[in-house]
This record gives structure tokens, sequence and C-alpha cells, in this order.
């Protein structure tokens, strides 16, 4: 059985200009195979799993502290909950293969645990609770250890509550044996909602949303999501932004997340075109875009050339809401100039939108669908439902934690189809595995958080149940997810 007899799939639709992307995102001639995705199809085999790099054999540890902060966005004290004092916590950085041990201190009135979004770690240091542990009491103390099992941008979080939305997040970055792109400098931006004053703490909020608290709010919100006060990036209000400093002819690495508790954001850097490289920290085509959507959960890594002295808005804009988050990049060439005002939004916002239907893993590696094996071995058709009348969310109508785990066998294809039965996007994050978008390109990106649109939308990926353990899969929305939109995949086997 060759690639030739597959009935579907296969990479369609290449870009003409696609050389021209790998020159510019400084890809090596040898990174890529550029053959048609699908023509390794034709065993059981080739399924996609995780390539687990070797070890390294460096232990980096780290130690995060949780604990009430006081926190200023443009000169404004705000009491709230961080790590290590601050909002974004500190980063984390390790290569592929590295044993990342960190400490976790709970210095909060509450129980809490981490969690390491996006990487496929083993099940017992997930950070989920109830599910992989239980929560670290105040006062107490956990080691999560494990090696770094694959490379990319990624969040840690808190994943007790709605302890999210409090600011109990930070990046990790975990970086290649060998880097293949070239660029010259590199930046993180994390995007957030931030709640201060008005509807006060995220449990104030969730009242509101479930209509217990005074006032036309919970209405509102319920229907169109919170209108958060402020919108940050890297924990800086608009009237401070984080400024990025470059030099003319530099490339410069972004790397966009999302850890928001319930805002998707669209971005766009005024003056500049982006090559996205990385979706979710995984390699993708590169593509060229003016905008980037980012769902809560995800993560894009981009290339800007500075070509284009001056200073120039960073713009994140929340979808459907009023209000933007910012940070300027400043050429050194123009340190006199001031910097836009912090409203001003970048034409380029209009320019092109990046969609996931552009996106395709850069292996080109794809599931042997339509061969001999003609498809998964198991497939969930899930609806995602809910925001009418009571503020519930749910999968395929049930309600964590009163829902059925969803059962896995180790070594199995499988397949999630959702079809979204309610008036808001779901961006849908399942942990432990990486997860083939199905975008119609056959060769769709691997990512592990995903939009499935408002209004009967419509989205399926495959994985490979290469990492056995239970795992939450569930809505990135914190409110969502709180009241109900979530569901455990479980290894335990079934019919
Ligand atoms: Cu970002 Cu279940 O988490
Ligand atoms: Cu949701």
């Amino acid at each position: 059985m060759t690639g030739g007899a597959r009935a579907t799939g296969g990479c369609v639709g290449g870009r003409p200009t696609r050389r021209e992307f790998l020159r510019l995102a400084g890809f090596g001639a040898g990174a890529l195979v550029l053959s048609g995705c699908g023509l390794l199809s034709g065993g059981r085999g080739d399924l996609p799993a995780l390539s687990r790099p070797a070890p390294t054999g460096r232990v980096l540890e780290y130690t995060l502290e949780a604990a009430p902060t006081n926190f200023e966005i443009a000169g404004r004290e705000l009491s709230t909950w961080g790590y290590n004092g601050g909002v974004p916590g500190p980063e984390i950085r390790v290569k592929e293969g590295d044993t990342l041990r960190v400490r976790v201190r709970n210095r909060l009135p509450a129980g809490t645990t981490v969690h390491w979004h996006g990487l496929p770690v083993p099940n017992e240091v997930d950070g989920v609770p109830h599910v992989t542990q239980s929560p670290i009491p105040p006062g107490g103390e956990f080691v999560y250890e494990f090696a770094a099992p694959a490379i990319g941008s990624y969040i840690y979080h808190s994943h007790v509550g709605l302890q999210l939305d409090r600011g109990l997040y930070g990046p990790l970055v975990v970086e290649p044996a060998r880097e293949e792109l070239s660029y010259d400098r590199e930046y993180i931006l994390m995007l957030d909602d931030w709640l201060d004053g008005l509807p006060g703490t995220p449990e104030d909020a969730l009242g509101e949303l479930r209509g217990s608290g005074r006032g036309m709010m919970g209405g509102m919100m319920r229907a169109r999501g919170i209108e958060y006060p402020n919108y940050l990036i890297n924990g800086r209000a608009p009237e401070d932004p984080a400024s990025l400093t470059v030099r003319r002819g530099e490339r410069v690495r972004l790397r966009l997340m999302n850890p928001s508790a319930e805002t998707v954001f669209r971005f766009a850097p005024a003056g500049h075109r982006m090559t996205v490289t990385h979706a979710d920290g995984q390699a993708i085509g590169p593509v060229e875009a003016d905008v980037l959507r980012i769902g809560m959960g995800e993560r894009y890594d981009v290339l800007l050339d500075a070509d284009n002295p001056g200073v120039w808005q960073l713009a994140a804009v929340p979808e459907g809401k009023r209000g933007q988050a910012r940070a300027v990049l400043r050429y050194r060439e123009s340190a006199e100039e001031s910097a836009p005002p912090a409203d001003v939004q970048p034409p380029e916002l209009q320019g092109r939108l990046l969609s996931y239907a552009d996106l395709r893993d850069a292996r080109e590696r794809s599931f042997p669908d339509g061969g001999l094996f003609s498809g998964p071995d198991r497939t969930f058709e899930l609806t995602l439902s809910g925001g009418m009348g009571r503020y519930v969310w749910q999968i395929d109508g049930q309600r964590y934690p009163e829902a059925e785990p969803l059962p896995v066998r180790e070594g199995e294809w499988v397949r999630v189809q959702m079809r979204n039965h309610s008036m808001m996007a779901h961006p849908m994050h399942l942990h432990g595995h990486f997860f083939q978008l199905r975008n119609g390109t056959g060769c769709g990106p691997f990512k592990d958080t995903a939009l499935v649109e408002a209004h009967m939308g419509e989205l399926a990926f495959d994985f490979v149940a290469d990492n056995p353990g239970e795992w939450f899969f569930h809505c990135h929305n914190a409110y969502h997810m709180e009241t109900g939109m979530a569901r455990v995949i479980s290894y335990a086997g079934g019919a």
C-alpha cells in the first residue's frame, strides 16, 4: 500500500511563494521535506505519535510562590494573586530533554495547582485538581518534575477554579537543542483581560454571570462575555505599555500567548507584516499575515523584519468587547519619538487575517486517512452548548463534574468532532497530547487548543493516544470550564 491509494487528504493548495517564506523564516534548506503530506502513509506505524527528545541530563530548578500580591497598573495599586510577586509570573526557559523541577509554594488562602499548558507531561504532574492530584493546601508545597517533552511556547497556570483570572500564570519556553530559525531578538507577549473595580473578583464576576448580582450586568455579560475594565500585555496597561526595542535590520521573534480567562484577541503590529512560524508551539509551514486571532490558551510564534523605523503600536483588540491592549515596538533609531496614543488602532487590523485553513504542519505529517486503514479507531461526536437561561456550559449535554469520562485505549487513533450549538466561541483544549486539526489541507497543524466558532461552528481533530492517564479536555474560557464545560479523557479503556 502506498500513499497513492489515499482517497482523501494530502496537502492541497501549496503556495507558490512557499520557498520565499522558508527563506524569510530562516529555515535551513534541509529542515523540511517538501513532499506532499500523506506520502508516508500506509500502515499504523505511521501514526504521528510524539517522539520524545533524548534526556540531556540537565536539571533546571525553579521556585514558584503563589501568594497575594500588590500589583500596579497605570499608577493604580491593586491587590491580586500572582507568582513570585508579579503578573505574569517569572519566565521559565529550558531546552528539550532538560528536566524541569519546579517547587510550588502555596501562600494563598485557598488550595492551588500548577498546570503546564500544552506540554504533554506525564499525567501525575499535569496539575488538574481532583483528576491528577489534590490541590496543594494553603501553606503547602508540591514539586513538579518532568523532562521537557517538546519544544515550543507554553503557559503555566493555576488550574483551580477561577484563579487563572487573578493573574496566576506565566510563560514557559522549551527551546530546541539547535535552533533552526534565525533571528536577532525575542520577546514574549502575554495578553490578558483584567478585572478590577467592577465587577470585583472573578468569583464576583461569576456571581454576575449567574445572575445573583445586583443590576443588569449579568444578562449582558451572559450574552457577550465579560467587559473587562482593562486589557493588558505583560501585565501593563495601554497607558504604560511594555516597550520592545529593536534595531533596524534585525529580525524579531515574538511569542504571543493568550492566558486570559475570557477574551479572544485580534493581534496586529502596525507597520510590519508577520511571518507566522509556530502554532501552539509547533512548527507550521511559515505563512504571512497582518492579523492573528488568538483564543484563550492559544499561542503563536511570529517573525517580524524590523525594516520600518519608528515607534509602532503592537495592538491586541478584544473581540466583541471595547478597549485595546498594546505594547510598542521602538527602534533605537527612533529613540526620540513619542509612542502613538494608547487607543490608536493600526490599520493592519483590517488586513489579512490568519485562519486555521492557512496552517499546515511544517513536517507535513498526517494520519493515514483513506488508505488501507481507512480511519480512526474511535470517534467522539460532541456538541458544545450552554449559556441560555441558567449559566451552565456543557459538552454533549453533560456538565462536569457530573459527566462521564470519554474512554480511549493506548495506541488508538482518536477523532473528536465538535459542533457548537451555543452563541459563544469555545477554545477547546486537550491536555497531555497534541492533536492535528482537520482543516481541509490533509496535514493540518498540531495544536493543543482550537476555537470552535459560535452558532453551529464545527471543528474536528485527530490525536494518537500515546500518553496514558486521565486527561482534562475543556473549554479554556475559565468561566465556562468552572460551570461545567469539561470532560476527562480516560485511558481506562472501554468498548
Ligand atoms: Cu490551560 Cu486545562 O488548561
Ligand atoms: Cu467555552
